[in-house]
């Protein structure tokens, strides 16, 4: 049987590989990360090449503690530090003033740096056998649906990685915020993990939501998040006669049918019960998606959850799923 956690010797082996240049895939409670040491160029250029990254999209790096912010950044604001105090380890990354210890690589060439401690015990010992910064995006192809489990990692990725960690799969599911904390007011440039309601409720202050996405033109930026079916978002009200039709209409159609129509019979080729709790609706989302794929579904219908609590960063996710493709 497979073993799901990494031991303490597949710990000192992947810290080996990182400090020779290597490619480490380990666990988050987020999603799986592909990792490099922040400090060697070299290799964190290969992590670019491995992703099929273009070299502008900064990357993450993973830090084993608050205490070692200072390290890899320039100057750390009072906001910043209290989110850092209560929220790591934890599913947020902060964006602040770029230090002189991480490479411009990983940074994609800007003067700001993002940040984070990740809460997943073999992440830890990792960073903490390895000693430094691990910069590393989601362990999957540039665009598509980032991995939740150790296999989904090797699929992704095969052989381009040196070492891949497993951790089990991961808790959280979706990827970790992002704040932008370099000015005096903070502002969300990806919804995840943490939510903008635990956020204001620390910083006492609304907060600004933006999209990642650079280019906000509908139509205009690549889908990312996304399997290889295309996604299509209707009213929780349409899913299944949307399906239906579709299904009808020749399609290898994969549902996500919402909790509320749950004993709704649907003429599809596939069906996933959407979860009634956004916890466990973030944790399986990345693995419903895959799973439709590999039952060979070129269609996903599927609705959008109310934009609250982690329902915020699963509709960014979906949102984005089902965008435009690259080639069209
Ligand atoms: O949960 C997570 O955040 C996972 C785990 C592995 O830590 N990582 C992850 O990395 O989602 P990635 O590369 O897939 O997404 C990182 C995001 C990108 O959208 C990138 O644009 C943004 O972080 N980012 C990185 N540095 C930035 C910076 N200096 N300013 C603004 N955005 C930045
Ligand atoms: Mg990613």
């Amino acid at each position: 049987m497979e073993k799901v956690t990494a031991t303490n010797s597949d710990i000192e082996k992947a810290a080996g590989v990182l400090r020779a240049g290597g490619l480490v895939a380990f666990p988050t409670e987020t999603v799986y990360g592909l990792g490099a040491n922040a400090e060697d160029s070299a290799a964190v250029a290969r992590v670019f090449q491995v992703k099929g990254r273009p070299p502008t999209h900064p990357l993450i790096v993973h830090i084993g503690g608050a205490e070692h912010l200072g390290e890899w950044v320039e100057d750390v604001p009072a906001t910043a530090r209290l989110l850092a105090e209560r929220f790591w380890p934890g599913p947020l990354t902060l964006v602040l003033r770029r230090g002189g210890r991480v490479s411009l690589e990983a940074t994609g060439g800007l003067e700001t740096v993002a940040v984070r401690v990740p809460d997943h015990p073999v992440a830890l010992a990792l960073l903490s056998a390895f000693g430094g910064g691990v910069a590393g995006p989601s362990a999957n192809r540039f665009g598509s649906v980032s991995p939740t489990t150790a296999n989904d990692v090797r699929a992704e990725l095969g052989d381009a990685v040196d070492f891949v960690l497993d951790g089990g799969p991961c808790e959280v599911g979706v990827e970790s915020t992002i704040v932008d904390a370099t000015g005096e007011i903070p502002s969300v440039l990806r919804p995840g993990g943490v939510t903008r309601e635990d956020l204001e409720a620390v910083l006492g202050r609304r907060l600004a939501v933006h999209s990642t996405s650079r280019i906000r033109v509908p139509g205009q930026h690549p889908s990312h998040y996304a399997p290889r079916a295309r996604v299509v978002l209707v009213e929780p009200e349409k899913v299944v006669t949307e399906a239906e039709l579709a299904q009808e209409l020749g399609h290898q159609v994969g549902v996500f049918l919402p909790p509320s129509f749950a004993d709704a019979p649907v003429k599809a080729h596939a069906v996933v019960a959407v979860p009634d709790s956004m916890v466990a609706y973030a944790r399986g989302l990345y693995g419903f998606l895959r799973e439709l794929d590999q039952r060979g579904c070129d269609l996903i219908v599927a609705s959008l959850p109310v934009e609250e609590g982690l329902g915020l960063a699963i509709a960014n996710r979906l949102r984005r799923a089902a965008g435009p493709r690259p080639s069209e």
